[in-house]
């Protein structure tokens, strides 16, 4: 009778330590999902939390961005430069634009410009 319980207590008990364990393991995995790969959420995130403080999460510009003049993303001026330079300028600031060639690896300052180009289409 006490080794029933027993037994049942043990197997109940894997049960759980079993699915606790199994969520460990999953949870860093589904993060490293989310953070990895130059696709649209990523670098929509980055520019979210890089660049909107200045540029607005829309490419308009922020108040803040306004009041240092920054260039709307989205307009002409902005998109008829090649990527190249748009690369260079974030990757070593323009003016009131920050460097960021140390923070963003060059494969982050490419998704950016891409989303860049993003921003002009959804206009
Ligand atoms: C501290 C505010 C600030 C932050 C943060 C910032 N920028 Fe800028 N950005 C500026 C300013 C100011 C300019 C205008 C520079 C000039 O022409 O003198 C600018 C200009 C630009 C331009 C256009 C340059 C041109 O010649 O037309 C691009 C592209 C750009 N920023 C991209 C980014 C990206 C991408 C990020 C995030 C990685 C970012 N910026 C973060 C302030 C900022």
């Amino acid at each position: 009778m006490l080794r029933e319980k027993t037994r049942r207590f043990l197997a109940y008990a894997s049960t759980i330590l079993t699915v606790l364990v199994g969520a460990l393991l999953l949870l860093p995995v589904s993060n490293l999902r989310a953070n990895s790969g130059p696709d649209s959420t990523a670098s929509g995130e980055m520019f979210r939390t890089k660049c909107a403080m200045c540029h607005g999460q829309d490419g308009a510009g922020s108040s803040v961005g306004k009041s240092m003049n920054v260039p709307d993303l989205r307009s002409p001026v902005v998109q008829k430069l090649p990527d190249a330079e748009l690369a260079q300028i974030i990757s070593n600031g323009k003016g009131g634009m920050p460097s960021f060639k140390s923070s963003l690896s060059d494969d982050q300052i490419r998704a950016l410009v891409t989303h860049i180009r993003s921003l002009h289409q959804k206009k």
